[in-house]
């Protein structure tokens, strides 16, 4: 939550790179307002003084008054998109916040949790708020810190001493970037829990909570750790800890393209993900078995004899990764009979789960920084679990916090509500399913020879779905008007449900629910009336255990009370006709892998209705991409 970036240009009498800071500070934030957009604000340092602006809403009223009241051009500067926190989204509380008389500017993502008695102490001092923010409590005290406590002298350390010291006396998590009139080549920034990048450029350095916030600029990205302290100029690094101490800062390459963070034609960046599905499923299986079909998982590093030895698996994650989980569970328990059980990360440490040396816990995350989901892997670690990461962002804190990683490699997922992402976390999953089945000798080489190809031929099938969308569109766009829409699954099909329902709320802001189709008797059938929409995704007829008669028989109770039903089903499946006012097809797979077909009908038709409504699906009210706040 919270998009932050810094940049520090060449100092005078270099070679001009030709990089004005708000050119590039802007730029950053373009790409990083997808991690908040309640305000957006930016702070330049030219001539000696701080200049800023503030604006609430998109990053776009920003650019209005920017264009109102140009800032000056300048080499340093620092620039926030916000996810409210503390205090409402108004330009009051929109970031940077101003402090030592107008000298100082603070941005910050994350929340200071000891703010109130921070707050209280500095007001006895003297001083006075003007907004209801944390983050302008963090600026006082740094403030207070640089002038009263080292002298405002940057001989004695200046800002990234004072830094330093407001960050020992700081709770919670948080991401803070300083600049300061009177060192103005320099951005200083901290680290506690909430992500942050160092781009090197040539002659310029860059700071961003992830690389989009400088992959204009840079692919040389420097992995900071937690608690840790940079201080950027155009030409230096220097990473310390909290107490001064110099520390190493890890340099890695960024390996995707910009191209791949824009719209390539497409309406909005959640169109163009739905339809990048068969190339990121693709790229998460390339490279991963080999011709005899043996996984090669070998970048997992964790010791085989560990993982044979597993006892119990818990899956962590938070909204859709979690229900990626729950798909991975059916095809885990199945594959190497290891009790799975999938838990919101929110709830995990909080309820004193059991956990020892042989838990496997797989952490399922597109981001790697949702804040509840590190949190949790961090205790689980504490209680001597195994931790294993599936994530889509590489270098984020969760997979550098576990023992071992298995990435996604969907390419960076820029609208808020997950779609690539989730296809690609539930077939990492399902190879690291079938990597445990051949270790522990679950499965015959040939089973997961034939389940591998049956998975290699799903991308050219998620194709087939995308070129039949236009079917889903018209029907999500007649369905503009709808208030409330059910939507019913069994089996693997259940989590594939809530997700449905999922992308309805978060995207059309109308009330939607998965149900677990045999729940349905249990309760919610009482939801069902006249002309209420329900969605029912139907296993495959050819599968085992009468699951297709099951759900046919479900369909038939919610029409029989009067709902209007709208079936994902296999294709050949005639059956399904005769109770169905819409039947969407989607190819022949067995049934563990359906969901990664099955899920993309719903994407479409949740895009398709929340278009029609005039919303704007990259960016769904009150939400942000990466959940860094618990
Ligand atoms: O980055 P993560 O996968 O950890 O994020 C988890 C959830 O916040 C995320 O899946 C969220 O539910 C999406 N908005 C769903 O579209």
């Amino acid at each position: 939550m919270c998009g932050i970036v810094g940049y520090v240009g060449h100092s005078a009498g270099r070679v001009n790179t030709g990089h004005n800071a708000l050119d590039v500070v802007l730029e950053g934030l373009r790409r990083l307002e997808y991690r908040g957009y309640d305000s957006a604000g930016i702070a330049v340092v030219a001539d000696g003084t701080i200049s800023s602006r503030k604006k609430s809403g998109k990053l776009s009223n920003l650019i209005a008054e920017l264009d109102a009241s140009p800032l000056p051009e300048s080499l340093t500067g620092i620039g926030h998109t916000r996810w409210a926190t503390h205090g409402g989204p108004t330009d009051q509380n929109a970031h940077p916040h101003l402090a030592d008389e107008g000298k100082l500017a603070v941005i910050h993502n994350g929340i200071i949790e000891n703010f109130a008695e921070l707050k209280l102490e500095l007001t006895r001092k003297g001083v006075t708020f003007l907004s209801e923010t944390d983050t302008e409590v963090a600026a006082a005290l740094l403030a207070d810190i640089y002038r009263n406590q080292l002298g405002g002298d940057s001989a004695n350390g200046g800002l990234t001493k004072a830094m330093q010291l407001a960050c020992q006396r700081l709770e919670g998590a948080f991401t803070l970037l300083a600049v300061h009139a009177d060192q103005p080549d320099v951005v200083v920034a901290a680290r506690r829990n909430s992500p942050l990048v160092v781009g090197l450029g040539d002659g310029e350095n860059f700071l961003g909570s992830d690389v989009s916030g400088f992959i204009d600029y840079t692919r040389r990205a420097v992995e900071l750790g937690q608690d840790q302290i940079v201080t950027i100029t155009a030409d230096t690094v220097e990473i310390t800890d909290f107490y001064g101490a110099p520390a190493e800062g890890k340099e890695y390459h960024v390996n995707w393209d910009p191209a791949s963070a824009e719209k390539g034609g497409f309406p909005s960046f959640m169109e163009k993900e739905i339809h990048d599905q068969p190339d990121a499923v693709l790229q998460t299986l390339l490279g991963r078995s080999d011709i005899n079909g043996r996984l090669t998982l070998d970048e997992l590093r964790v010791d085989p004899e560990l993982l044979k030895n597993v006892s119990k698996i818990i899956v962590l994650a938070c909204g859709t990764s979690a229900y990626a989980g729950q798909v991975a569970k059916y095809a885990i328990e199945r594959w190497c009979r290891i009790p799975t059980e999938v838990e919101l990360s929110h709830e995990f440490r909080y309820r004193d789960p059991i956990v020892d040396e042989n838990t496997l816990i797989v952490s399922i995350s597109q981001s790697g920084e949702t804040m509840d989901t590190l949190m949790a892997v961090r205790y689980a670690k504490e209680q001597g679990a195994k931790t294993v990461s599936i994530c889509n962002t590489n270098g984020s804190t969760i997979p550098r916090e576990s023992d071992a990683v298995l990435y996604t490699h969907a390419g960076p997922e820029i609208a808020v509500a997950s779609t690539k992402a989730f296809l690609a976390q539930i077939t990492a999953a399902y190879l690291l399913g079938l990597y445990l089945a051949q270790l522990r000798g679950n499965k015959f080489q040939g089973e997961i020879k034939d389940i591998l190809a049956d998975l290699n031929k799903i991308p050219a099938k998620i194709q087939q779905v995308l070129d039949n969308e236009e079917q889903i569109k018209e029907l999500g766009r007649s369905m503009a008007d709808a208030k409330s829409v059910l939507f019913l699954g069994r089996h693997v099909g259940f989590p594939v449900a809530m997700e449905g329902a999922l992308k309805l709320k978060e995207l059309a802001y109308i009330h939607a629910e998965g149900f677990a189709a045999g729940e349905l008797k249990h309760g919610p059938i009482a939801l069902i009336e006249e002309g209420q929409p329900v969605f029912v995704v139907v296993p495959s007829p050819r599968g085992r255990d009468s699951l297709h008669a099951k759900v046919v028989s479900n369909i038939q109770e919610v029409r029989a009370r009067g709902a209007r039903t709208i079936v994902i089903a296999e294709e050949g499946d005639e059956a399904v006709k005769a109770y169905a006012e819409h039947v969407f097809y989607i190819p022949e797979t067995p049934t563990l892998l359906a969901p990664l077909l099955s899920t993309v009908p719903l994407q479409i038709f949740a895009l398709a209705l929340a278009s029609a409504k005039g919303y704007d699906v990259d960016q769904p009210r009150n939400l942000a991409k990466s959940v860094t706040v618990e």
